[in-house]
């Protein structure tokens, strides 16, 4: 999602903060811009699209200055068009934003009755002159900040220059992240680590409510009452060296081949193989108390969450609600007294699961985070976290998060079930082998990718595709139509193998590919009966199974897997609809790693 960087330096800022907006490139956006301050005098250069056309914008004429602002913009209030991308302006500042301000309507009105008239739809704009207004009125640059941050509701993370102001640079955090970064004789703002990552590793995080006062020299922090207040210096551990594709074609085609070896760094760190255990940080509680588990997340760090309901209903006989973040917290949900609430994010600053993990921690329930970036919000509000080590995620469309959330949420199903007394040790042993199997078996699924990438290009020009699975596998079926829309923009819906019936089978015909999670598990005949059902109105049936050569007759096309338990199917199965979904990506030509409308990490509701 939008992307921010700020830069109070002694170098020309322009090709600094383009620096940093390509590192942000990867969180989607529609739209970029940069504004300098320039011997008093602010200008600015947008450009609807990619970076590179700001760029050729820039090429042809050059901003001047070494204080800056810049911004990658993902449309929510306006089209994505050159008038509504930030920075705003007006003939006193520049600002930059992220979140939405909602009262921008009245503000807007109020505003406009005084006379102000607007260039543009973005609710930002009326940040933009309701500074101005104040500092018009003659109150000093950091009055007139405070008191415009006081009439704003929403979510923001703000940047601001003022004209004339030449040593000054104002940043406010109200429900999305900023981030103050410290150098030498120089100071910076950014939406995260990774925006500031070529700039400083010496980083203050801001905390809700809290504004900054920025010259070259100092750096002051004021609560949302105004008052000074110190806020920890941290040391970023994101590189500052870019993350690149290497061999790869795409970021993402990067990160599903990269699987094995991130999945098996992450269980390295959460397994012990010669003691046959889990073994988790420690916590400020005993799991062996948790009545209850309830696991909130978006996306497809959702699915995780749904996957993993069912090894800890099965392992550990606990109850489990499974809920989506922007459902949870308006449904009134009832929290058992000392239940477990477990958020999984892979930016650990999706707005929705972060407003419901302050929801449950305010209800007092105990909170764990599963996250990927570990200097995320969620990493530091939670009271524990597990973090997942899939390395830097680049590509819009989740995979290594995904398996990686997958391998840690098996190992947490295992912990609790010890710690509940419902496995022993050997079965804890022979879970912990199962885990440690899933890397060479993944290994083993990416060898034959040539025959995904031939089943992908049947798929890529249907309207419609369906998957289907049941059991743990039907979150697995999601995933998969998840992936497909994302990238290839193809219509496609995951279903539990047994609810076709119930109305989704009138969409079979022979048109639509149907791809039927199927392992050799219990369900498997109860499934391969519903592929059956598929075939019988003429259904494009693809199998992916590790045990279905009597019933693969009739299909369309069959992929063999290797066999595995149940702690490591879910994980198998997540790459060869990750892989589907890559092809038919490639097969359409669509933009892989940064699809349309789509954004790596929403920090609006
Ligand atoms: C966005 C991304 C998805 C991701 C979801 C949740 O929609 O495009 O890939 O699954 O957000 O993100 P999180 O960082 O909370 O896991």
């Amino acid at each position: 999602m939008c992307g921010i960087v700020g830069i109070l330096g002694t170098t020309a800022a322009t090709p600094r903060i383009l620096e940093s907006l390509k590192r942000l490139e990867y969180r989607g956006y529609d739209s970029a811009g940069i504004a300098t301050l320039n011997a008093g005098t602010l200008d600015r250069r947008r450009a609807a699209g990619k970076l590179e056309n700001l760029s050729t914008k820039l090429k042809e004429a050059p901003l001047q200055g070494n204080n800056g602002i810049g911004h990658t913009r993902w449309a929510t209030h306006g089209e994505p068009s050159e008038a509504n991308a930030h920075p705003h302006m007006t003939d006193r500042i520049a600002i930059v934003h992220n979140g939405i301000i909602e009262n921008f309507r009245s503000l807007k009105a109020e505003l406009t009755e005084t006379g102000v008239t607007f260039e543009g739809e973005t609710d930002t704009e009326v940040v933009a002159h309701l500074l101005t207004r104040y500092l018009k009125e003659g109150l000093s640059p950091r009055d007139a900040f405070h008191k415009t941050l006081g009439r704003l509701e929403g979510a923001f993370a703000l940047c601001v220059l003022i004209r004339g102001e030449d040593n000054l640079m104002f940043g406010a955090r109200e429900g999305s992240p900023l981030v103050v970064g410290l150098g030498s004789g120089e100071n910076y703002l950014g939406s995260d680590a990774m925006a500031l990552a070529s700039l400083s590793s010496r980083l203050i995080y801001l905390e809700e409510g809290d504004w900054v006062e920025m010259t070259r020299e100092t750096v002051q922090v004021y609560d949302t009452t105004g008052r000074p207040v110190k806020r920890s210096v941290s040391i970023s551990q994101v590189a500052s060296t870019m993350v690149d594709k290497g061999n790869h074609r795409h970021f993402m085609q990067k990160e599903i081949f990269e699987q094995p070896t991130v999945v098996a760094q992450s269980l390295g760190r959460y397994l012990d193989p010669n003691a046959g255990k889990v073994t988790l940080p420690d916590m400020p509680f005993e799991l062996a108390t948790v009545p209850k588990v309830t696991l909130v997340a978006c996306g497809t760090s959702y699915y995780a969450a749904l996957v993993a309901r069912y090894w800890i209903e099965k392992l550990a006989r606990v109850p489990v609600e499974v809920d989506i973040a922007s459902e949870f917290r308006y449904r009134a949900p009832v929290y058992a007294e000392g239940g477990l609430c477990i958020f999984i994010s892979q930016s650990g600053e999706t707005a929705d699961t972060l407003a419901a993990l302050r929801h449950a921690k305010e209800a007092g329930q105990r909170v764990l985070v599963l996250v990927n970036v570990l200097e995320s919000t969620m990493a530091r509000e939670a009271d524990v976290v597990l973090p997942i080590h899939a390395g830097p995620e680049i590509g819009v469309a989740s995979t290594k998060a995904f398996t990686c959330q997958l391998s840690v949420l098996a190992a947490f199903a295992v912990n609790l079930a010890a710690a509940k007394g419902q496995i022993d040790d050997p079965q804890e042993d022979a879970y912990v082998a199962e885990l440690e199997s899933a890397p060479k078996l993944m290994a083993q699924v990416l060898h034959n990718d040539a025959k995904l990438q031939t089943i992908a290009r049947s798929i890529a020009h249907a309207r419609d595709v369906l998957f289907v699975g049941r059991g743990i596998h039907y979150p697995i079926a999601m995933e998969g139509a998840l992936k497909l829309k994302e990238i290839s923009y193809i219509h496609a819906e995951g279903y539990a193998a047994g609810e076709l019936k119930h109305g989704p089978i009138a969409l079979i015909d022979e048109n639509v590919p149907v791809i039927g999670i199927a392992p050799n598990d219990d369900l498997i005949d109860k499934t391969v009966s519903n592929l059956q059902e598929i075939m019988a109105r003429q259904g494009k049936v693809i199998l992916l199974s590790d045990n279905a050569e009597d019933e693969a007759e009739g299909m369309f096309a069959r992929f063999e897997m290797p066999s595995a338990g149940e702690l490591v199917t879910p994980i198998l199965y997540a790459i060869p609809v990750q892989l589907l979904a890559y092809y038919a990506a490639v097969e359409k030509g669509t933009d892989v790693d940064q699809p349309r409308n789509l954004a790596k990490s929403v920090t609006v509701e």
